[in-house]
């Protein structure tokens, strides 16, 4: 629509029509498709202009015009719709394994009298949106009337309402037909959910009465389709997905528009309303099974909650011939999947301590079966998160587990709290060993200052000592060491070199077998390498590279542990945190003589001189390793490149300085030709590593 200079200025009335046809484009392009054309802000000021227009001539204003999505006007109550074809529910197939599939198709099969030579039946599967169900009346091609479902023979009309959902066309192109209801699912975004509670605690927190926050994302959706005040409503982000129809009356001739589920899900694309892009024909059992499997790794990734998949028979000739009973059509099916979110009670909040003596607060809950397992933990993370929610002992929750992500505590079902139990606080002191529980300034967590005093923390440091990647004692495990611990066999690092072979047999679960080859792991450990050693003491804040920067540095452990702040800052990438937190450790006399017993133990590895402010000819430079190199490991390489100064990352950036690329090199190496980065081989970082630089 560009203006033509030498055309007479348009009429209101013209100007209007064709505000009101630039913004139906732009809010498909923009709700339906994702795919603006313009500019938010340009599409505010036609909006404007628009709503100026019809304030100064408000006999322009029309039903399906877009300023009518702001909503506004206030009900008293909701007219009643009778619905002119009623609004069925579908069977839901209570088995959520992939026999409810077969069970369907055998079913449909049954009916229809096929026999096991006939070929497969053509199905099609959608999701099964986790909202609620409106009817979309089209009269000419305007929006006239939504409806909810209500009882399926008489709903509500909540047309002003659904009128504010963008993704709802208020206009349809000329080719539909004269009557035409269009069937879906409005539903909210997970992500609009979360903002949409993030305001309500906002407006809670500044003291508004009578709000409150939605539970899930289906309870804010029908809460704000069946608001009395459009206004609100419209505050509400909903979305819509279209899936069936209604009443259809065609005025244009007896041609069928047509055949099948799956064209009409196309056209009512085409006619713009939004379709799940997951859609798919399947024929035959097999292929539902295979969309119930694919959509049930793909849930926890979509943008909104699906609590199962749908079948429908695609001709629509046998679903004519298919037909009810009673209130359900026998060519449909919904194939649930486990529930993700589950209501349960907590029936106490403990408190567990970490390595570090960190404190977690865990709910305890009554034992619920939710996203395909038995849950009764749940962490509350820590103090704040903990007063966020407002967890209290007896209180309802929701508990959400998704995919294999640890459960949680989702919210509190706050009407059914019962009494006034008291909020949750930190204990001032560990539940475990009593020593004094500290919150540091600046952090979030409370910790046990008992040290390696407190058993849980000696637990996990002995789990942290025998890890792969620290001494690497094979076959020392939680149970065990939990076991070992609790038996006052192992109290301190050391006690787990004096443990003998009759010691460990007597123990549950040991038999003489694996105690020979836990002693013979621990015998393996005694060699090891200083980093390896010092990672393994689980020192607050060293980590495996600052151990090997320490090593490298000083040489010694003695160097270490004399080390003043200031010497340690010397060390490259060690700053006054991760050097005040050695220096604190090597301080504590347990901590010294665990080390001194440990090496008394046999613990042993080769010490080096100083690194006299070893050449690092490649300090400052950041490195990327990628591909398989002709002689060394890419772990070496990394190795080599940090004993030099280099930093060695995980992926390409403008920051990055070379990628060293091996054979089979990926997408790293195509995202350093995309940004220029200089790319090398390993004989060229070889050289590198020497000279610092080509020569
Ligand atoms: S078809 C005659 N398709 O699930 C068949 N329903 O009881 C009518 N739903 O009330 C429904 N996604 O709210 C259909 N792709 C989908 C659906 C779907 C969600 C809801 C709908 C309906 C309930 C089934």
């Amino acid at each position: 629509m560009t203006p033509d200079l030498f055309a007479a200025a348009p009429t209101p009335a013209e100007r209007a029509a064709e505000l009101r046809a630039e913004l139906h484009h732009h809010a498909h392009r923009y709700y339906v498709l994702d795919d603006p054309e313009i500019p938010d802000a340009e599409y505010d000021r036609l909006f404007r202009e628009l709503q100026a227009l019809e304030s100064q001539h408000p006999e322009l204003l029309t039903p399906d015009s877009p300023t009518q999505r702001v909503g506004g006007a206030v009900l008293d109550g909701f007219a009643t719709v009778r619905h002119a074809v009623p609004m069925l529910s579908i069977r839901t197939e209570t088995d959520t394994e992939a026999t409810g599939a077969e069970a369907f198709d055998a079913r449909v099969r049954r009916e229809l009298g096929l026999s096991d030579t006939d070929p497969p039946v053509d199905y099609v599967a959608e999701l099964k949106f986790d909202g609620l169900a409106i009817s979309l009346r089209y009269e000419a091609g305007v929006l006239v009337q939504a409806a909810t479902r209500g009882d399926g023979e008489v709903g509500e009309d909540v047309t002003q309402n659904i009128r504010t959902i963008g993704q709802v066309p208020l206009r349809l192109p000329t080719d539909v037909p004269a009557i035409l209801e269009v069937r879906g699912e409005v539903y909210m975004r997970r992500d609009d959910f979360d903002a949409l509670n993030e305001r309500q605690r906002a407006k809670i927190a500044a003291g508004a009465k009578g709000e409150k926050t939605f539970v899930n994302p289906r309870n804010a959706a029908a809460g704000a389709v069946r608001q009395l005040d459009s206004g609100i409503a419209a505050q509400r982000p909903l979305s819509f997905f279209a899936y069936g129809l209604g009443e259809v009356l065609n005025g244009h001739g007896s041609e069928p528009l047509f055949t099948t589920q799956h064209g009409l899900l196309m056209r009512l694309r085409d006619w713009g309303f939004p379709v799940a892009e997951q859609t798919r024909v399947c024929h035959g059992s097999e292929q539902l099974i295979s969309f119930h499997r694919d959509i049930g790794i793909q849930r926890d990734s979509l943008p909104y909650d699906i609590d199962g998949v749908v079948y429908k028979v695609n001709d629509l000739s046998l679903q004519r011939q298919l037909g009810f009973v009673t209130r359900e059509p026998r060519w449909a099916v919904a194939h649930k999947y486990p529930a993700q979110e589950q209501l349960t009670t907590v029936q106490a909040i403990d408190v567990q301590v970490g390595r570090t003596g960190k404190l977690t607060p865990v709910a305890k809950l009554a034992p619920v079966f939710v996203g395909g397992v038995t849950v009764t933990n749940a962490t509350l993370h820590n103090e704040l998160e903990a007063r966020r929610k407002d967890v209290r002992v007896g209180d309802t929750v929701i508990v959400r587990r998704a995919g294999d992500v640890i459960p949680e505590v989702v919210s509190v079902v706050s009407d059914k709290r019962v009494g006034d139990p008291p909020p949750f606080s930190m204990p001032t002191h560990c539940p475990i060993c009593g020593s004094e529980a500290v919150r540091e300034e600046g952090e979030a967590d409370h910790r046990c200052t008992g040290g390696l005093f407190c058993s849980a923390q000696r637990k996990q440091a002995i789990l942290h000592y025998a890890q792969r990647r620290a001494l690497d004692i094979e076959g020392l495990g939680d149970k065990l060491v939990e076991q070992l611990v609790d038996a006052g066999v192992v109290r301190t690092l050391p006690d787990l070199y004096r443990l003998g072979l009759t010691a460990l047999a007597s123990l549950e679960r040991m038999g003489e077998k694996s105690a020979g080859n836990l002693l013979q792991a621990l015998d393996q450990s005694r060699h090891t390498t200083l980093p390896r050693f010092l990672f393994g003491l689980g020192i607050r804040h060293v980590g495996e590279a600052t151990a090997r920067d320490l090593a490298r540095h000083f040489g010694g452990l003695d160097r270490i542990m004399a080390a003043s702040v200031d010497e340690l800052l010397e060390v490259p990438d060690v700053g006054p945190v991760v050097a005040r937190s050695i220096r604190t450790f090597f301080d504590q006399d347990h901590n010294r003589e665990v080390v001194e017993q440990l090496r008394a133990c046999g613990v042993s590895w080769e010490e080096g001189a100083p690194a006299e402010r070893a050449p690092q000819p490649l300090a400052g430079k950041t490195f990327v390793l990628t591909g398989t190199f002709p002689t060394l490991r890419r772990e070496q390489a990394k190795e080599l490149l940090e004993a030099a100064g280099a930093k060695v990352a995980g992926s390409v950036s403008k920051k990055t300085d070379y990628v060293v690329a091996g054979e089979d090199a990926g997408s790293k190496l195509d995202k350093a030709r995309e940004l220029g980065v200089a790319v090398i081989d390993e004989a060229t970082m070889q050289r590198l590593l020497t000279e610092g630089s080509f020569t």
